[in-house]
């Protein structure tokens, strides 16, 4: 039989997979170590488990102790799950940019969460770093692994993440990219390659509002490099102790958008479904393409599944209130989006003149496709030609629709550009229709062409 004692035995070993499109570009092996395999789906779970077991063994976590942390998520995960087997209490401290699938998911696992504001202060009472030092104070028989500065976080990626690439790679890594935010990962494993090989490039990914990038490079502290950013699992406010900035040869900024976008191409271009700050991690990789070259074995680090991102850099609504949709392609059936769920109001040959009107002024329409009884589009009605024939002579009201009609709307297709939907919209032809894929056709007016470029 082939068989784990419990769930935290299949931690670790994860799998180094090569990209392929993403970065054809680029004259190097690219492989990303994807520690979604972990069971809490992240690379945390790694040092979750040393953190636990380091406290075991010195007394700091005793037995039927709760565990209290601030996380964003993930350390939270491994922490609650090494607590289900271990017979722990979870109380975690959050800060509310974070996912609330994020939260949702520790919940599973039984443990607490505690949502504070991101805005603040590390040293304002309400930041999620001193709810969680307070909560330590107040809860009796409880610890905090402070996953920042405990050793046992970095210690954990020498003991595992560094030995898999290195072993994995057969040693020919050349450069390791990794996001930073505790700095657990990245020093870790830079410690133990640059012990196996010092000439390891070690290429760390920062997100602006960040204060490491400076840092590193004139050893200068900067409040003014602080500002909120949307970036999840990267970056820091303050200096964590397991950022070792002597492993580290350079940091690369990435911004929001350029993070997001590259989310969201991982699982299109790759089939590898990962989190925002794998997605980080690749931007500032093909950034920093100039810096590799042939014969290079570039290893990038993807933290954690891209499950808890579905509302976020995977949704849609979320990328264009940001802004980070701005070059997507506008087709037909984006520009019916706003109306798509409602039906379309048509006028019938034989209906009287007089009935159309009402009933463009009732849907406060200026324009009304003509139908004849089969359904067939066959003419349009335009509100200013018929009111001003029905001016002068208002007894035509109740002639038919049919000898008002002019030429029937063009049809295009679904993906048909915007540019080209435009070029269809002229003084004598004022809308387009299409049919959407369940064969039901819509209107595409000047309006919704401005409402598409004025979003
Ligand atoms: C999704 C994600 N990416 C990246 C990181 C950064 O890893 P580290 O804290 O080891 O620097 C974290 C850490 O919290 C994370 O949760």
């Amino acid at each position: 039989m082939n068989y784990y004692n419990n769930i935290l035995e299949t931690i670790c070993n994860t799998p180094l997979v090569k990209i392929n499109r993403i970065t054809k570009d680029i004259p190097a092996l690219v492989l990303a170590k994807v520690e979604t395999t972990n069971p809490g789906n992240s690379i945390k779970d790694r040092m979750a488990l040393k953190m636990i077991e380091d406290a075991e063994k010195d007394g700091r976590l005793k037995p039927g102790g709760t565990i209290i942390e601030g996380t964003s998520g993930n350390t939270g995960m491994g922490l609650a799950i090494a607590s289900v087997i271990k017979g722990y209490k979870c109380i975690f401290t959050s800060t509310d940019k974070q996912s609330k699938e994020k939260f949702d998911a520790l919940r599973a696992f039984g443990a607490e969460v505690v949502v504070c504001p991101t805005n603040v202060e590390p040293e304002d009472p309400a930041s999620y770093y001193s709810v969680s030092s307070r909560l330590v104070n107040e809860v009796p028989n409880s610890w905090k692994p402070n996953q920042y500065d405990n050793p046992s976080n970095s210690q954990a990626h020498y003991e595992t993440t560094g030995p898999e690439i290195w072993e994995q790679t057969d040693g020919k890594i050349t450069h390791l990219v990794v996001g930073v935010g505790t700095g657990g990962t990245i020093s870790g494993t830079a410690k133990f390659l640059k012990e196996k090989n010092p000439n390891i490039k070690i290429l760390g990914i920062d997100t602006y509002g960040s204060v490491f990038k400076k840092y590193k490079e004139t050893g200068i502290f900067d409040k003014n490099e602080i500002y909120p950013y949307i970036t999840e699992g990267i970056g820091e406010d303050f200096l964590p102790e397991n950022v070792d900035f002597n492993l580290i040869d350079h940091f690369e900024k990435v911004t929001d958008k350029d993070a997001a976008i590259m989310t969201r191409r991982i699982p299109r271009e790759e089939g590898i479904f990962v989190g925002n700050s794998a997605g980080s991690a690749m931007a500032g990789l093909v950034q920093l393409k100039h810096l590799f070259k042939e014969g290079d074995v570039v290893v990038v680090i993807f933290h954690d599944h891209g499950t808890r991102y579905l509302g976020k850099m995977f949704n849609d609504d979320w990328m264009r209130d940001r802004g980070f949709l701005e070059d997507e392609k506008v087709t037909a059936l984006k520009l019916i989006e706003r109306h798509k769920d409602l039906r379309l109001v048509t006028a019938k040959e034989q209906m009287p003149v007089g009935e159309a009107v009402a009933l463009m002024r009732k849907y406060n329409i200026s324009q009304i496709p003509v139908v004849n009884e089969g359904g067939d589009f066959t003419g349009a009605l335009n509100d200013t030609e018929v009111f001003a024939t029905l001016i002068d002579k208002p007894e035509l009201k109740a002639e038919p629709v049919k000898l008002f009609a002019k030429a029937p709307f063009p049809f295009v297709n679904v993906n048909t550009p915007l540019e080209e939907v435009s070029r269809l919209i002229t003084k004598d032809n004022s809308a387009v229709l299409v049919k959407d894929m369940l064969g039901s056709a819509h209107i595409i007016t000047r309006q919704d062409i401005i409402d598409a470029l004025c979003r």
